[in-house]
């Protein structure tokens, strides 16, 4: 793993350099590039806008690892609201949430509960709850929730990572409850123990492991969300679906909102399936990290709103 990226992943989860950043202007100017802004309003917008380009989206608000049942509760509530008021804009626009921002370090039961209500929500709304998946030692617990609720409702999807060796067997383990997938490369540092430290294998196994999904994972509900800016892996993926005769209502491309955008819009243009993943919120230090160790190159976006 390359070196900027280990230190900017470090860094993500640095309590002083999250107070000394959070403080910086130029730094919060840079992180707009990926995120509207810090409230709901300007995520709604945002979707509004990407509808009428007839890209459908999935809000996300942003924190992790909360350290009180109360906040939980308020991250929650937050998420009820939202589902209200995507369904009062008349929106598709699913929402995602992370097991430690709904309780999931303080009690694993209280985490369930709570993400059962986002879920009852969702299906009095029409609507769809996205699980991500977080650090390596969230895998169990997650998929634990993950399957729990799958088996009362449908309207709930749950992110894996190709990065980790454990994943293929976690796809199979799961293909009982035909589920809604998001595949991704992962986003964490991870020790070598657990995840392929080669890019290249990274890659394989995520066209692996979605071929596999788009092949077999077919009941009614299944559904993959290829989450990937990949335009070489999308470019085999496409191929894959086409050769295979997969249909559109089977999978989705997944992206996140300022990320390589010219190849966004090549694929909706293309009339593919595209979703993207709209963050907003105040606790956005350590999710902007990790998009900074993905390309170190927007290091430079930073520099030039220090100068310009
Ligand atoms: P990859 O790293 O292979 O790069 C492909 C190309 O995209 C390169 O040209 C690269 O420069 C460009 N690119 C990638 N990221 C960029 C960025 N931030 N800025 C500019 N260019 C960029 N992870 C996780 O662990 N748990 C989760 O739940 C999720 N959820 C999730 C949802 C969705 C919709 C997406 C798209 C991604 C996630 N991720 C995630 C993040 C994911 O694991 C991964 O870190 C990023 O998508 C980067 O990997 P790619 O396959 O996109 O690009």
């Amino acid at each position: 793993m390359a070196l900027t990226r280990r230190l900017l992943l470090a860094a993500s989860t640095n309590r002083w350099m999250r107070e000394q950043a959070m403080r910086r202007r130029f730094i919060r100017r840079s992180v707009s590039r990926f995120m509207p802004g810090e409230h709901v309003e300007d995520a709604l917008a945002a979707a509004r806008t990407l509808a009428e380009q007839g890209i459908t989206t999935i809000l996300t608000h942003l924190g992790e690892n909360l350290e009180r049942v109360e906040e939980a509760e308020e991250v929650t509530r937050h998420y009820l609201d939202v589902l209200d008021r995507v369904a009062a804009a008349g929106l598709d626009a699913q929402i995602s949430i992370k097991p430690t921002q709904l309780g999931l370090d303080l009690d694993p039961a209280l985490c369930q509960r709570n993400l059962d209500r986002l879920i009852e929500r969702a299906e009095q709304r029409g609507n769809f709850v996205w699980v991500d998946m977080e650090s390596s030692p969230y895998v169990d617990p997650t998929l634990a929730l993950f399957r729990a609720s799958r088996a009362r409702s449908a309207r709930v999807g749950v992110a894996l990572q190709s990065y980790l060796y454990r994943t293929g067997k976690d796809v199979e383990s799961l293909m009982p409850l035909a589920p809604a997938v998001r595949l991704v490369k992962g986003a964490y540092l991870e020790p070598p123990e657990v995840a392929y430290p080669d890019k290249r294998e990274v890659d394989e196994q995520f066209y692996r492991l979605a071929c596999r999904l788009l092949v077999d994972n077919v009941a009614p509900g299944a559904v993959l969300h290829i989450g990937t800016h990949d335009a070489a892996l999308t470019a085999r993926l496409l191929s894959f679906v086409d050769g295979h005769g997969i249909p559109a209502s089977a999978y989705e491309f997944a992206m996140l909102y300022g990320v390589q955008r010219t190849h966004q819009r090549r694929l909706r243009a293309s009339g593919r399936p595209l979703r993207v993943l709209i963050s907003y919120g105040e606790h956005w230090f350590p999710w902007y990290m990790r998009r900074l160790a993905e390309r170190p190159a927007n290091i430079w976006f930073v520099m030039k709103n220090l100068f310009g």
